[in-house]
């Protein structure tokens, strides 16, 4: 009878070391050129073991989710803290991982000194001025790459103004951002990171133009970042996103899937399982196919810790590992599509310069 419970017990870890058994996500991407990384959160690598095990195994590069936004960083108005953030990045340091800041100028997640300001345009301009250089230049040449700007632009591709940057300042608050990123640290990659702006559509037109201006101008900016928060039933089209890759790719920049994750209605099935593997499989060969493409990142990567089932109600199970870090159908998807040797992605045209 003792045996009956030892082969049980087994059962139960076999999926969690499969994860451990296949060669990890990061040294198979190493041989495609591309980071893979994840969105993560300072309490978690501090009280998880399992947490940082898997996050420093399958993945050379993360995000901050939250760490580095306006309110966690200057929650009054010239008193910045950086424990959460410095949590991160010492992590990062110490599993050799990139890191990707996020986000220095978004319209949300602001503390009240800034959503209530009276401010004139030249206070305002000065107040976001002096955040940027600020948490700009404490992390310079430790974070690899800054979402400089979040979410500028609404769905019909016009500039939000619902955003005290846009209404204090005016639409050059962007530019102006770009900027200082760049004054703060030459060497930091500088992206504009937005939703639904994946396919050939209004946002990603302007999103479009605003980087062709940018670079005509001399504006400092690297690259576009595509969030890809997506249901695992989607209606994207593959060939759409292609071409807005394609096009930004003509004008020099990169691209990184900056937010990917894939929601299920809960509870979910083995069908829907396999159908989500199926989304990241897609989205994955569409970053590989991209010589422009230079990261992949999932925003968080377990279940166990996902903003998803809080901001979509019913729905959930939308990352890589499942609750108890065993890898799910997804996770194989990729690991599979990074084992294709390099010669046999079928990469489109090399980067323009
Ligand atoms: O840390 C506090 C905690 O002390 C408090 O008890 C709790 C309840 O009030 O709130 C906690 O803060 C929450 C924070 O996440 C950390 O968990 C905030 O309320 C909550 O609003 C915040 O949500 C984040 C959201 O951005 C807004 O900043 C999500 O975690 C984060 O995943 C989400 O990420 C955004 C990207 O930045 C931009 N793209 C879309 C993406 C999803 O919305």
């Amino acid at each position: 009878m003792k045996n009956y419970y030892i082969l049980i017990a087994l059962l139960f870890t076999i999926p969690a070391t499969m994860a451990q058994d296949a060669e990890p996500l990061r040294e198979l991407a190493k041989k495609h050129e591309i980071e893979i990384g994840a969105a993560v959160g300072p309490q978690q690598i501090q009280n998880d073991a399992l947490y940082r095990e898997t996050l420093a195994r399958e993945f050379s590069m993360v995000t901050t989710e939250n760490a580095l936004k306006f309110r966690p960083t200057e929650p009054q108005q010239g008193r910045f803290t950086f424990d959460d953030a410095d949590t991160i990045i010492e992590f990062a340091e110490s599993n050799n991982m990139k890191v990707r800041g996020h986000t220095l100028v978004w319209h949300s997640y602001l503390p009240n000194w800034v959503e209530n300001n009276d401010w004139t345009r030249e206070e305002a301009i000065e107040v976001l001025r002096n955040h940027i250089e600020t948490v700009v230049s404490r992390y310079e040449g430790r974070i690899f790459v800054w979402d400089v700007v979040n979410e500028a632009f609404e769905n019909d591709g016009s500039l939000r103004d619902d955003s005290a940057w846009y209404e204090a300042i005016g639409p050059e608050y962007v530019e102006m951002a770009f900027r200082w990123a760049h004054e703060a640290d030459p060497d930091a990659v500088l992206f504009y990171n937005d939703f639904g702006a994946e396919e050939m559509n209004a946002k990603s037109k302007a999103i479009y133009e605003m980087a062709k201006d940018f670079k005509e101008r001399g504006v400092p900016i690297d690259g576009i970042g595509l969030q890809m928060h997506i249901p695992f039933d989607h209606h994207l089209s593959g060939r759409s996103i292609r071409r807005n890759i394609q096009q930004i790719n003509d004008l020099g920049l990169q691209v990184h899937i900056t937010e990917l994750d894939v929601r299920i209605d809960t509870p979910v099935t083995d069908e829907e399982l396999q159908e989500q593997a199926d989304v990241y499989e897609e989205m994955l060969k569409i970053a590989l196919e991209a010589p422009n493409c230079t990261a992949f990142i999932t925003w968080g990567f377990t279940d166990r810790y996902s903003w998803i089932p809080s901001f979509f109600e019913g729905t959930g199970a939308a990352l890589l590992f499942d609750e108890d870090y065993n890898p799910k159908p997804a996770y194989q998807a990729l690991n599979a599509v990074l084992q294709t040797p390099p010669a046999q992605i079928n990469r489109w045209k090399e980067r323009n310069q």
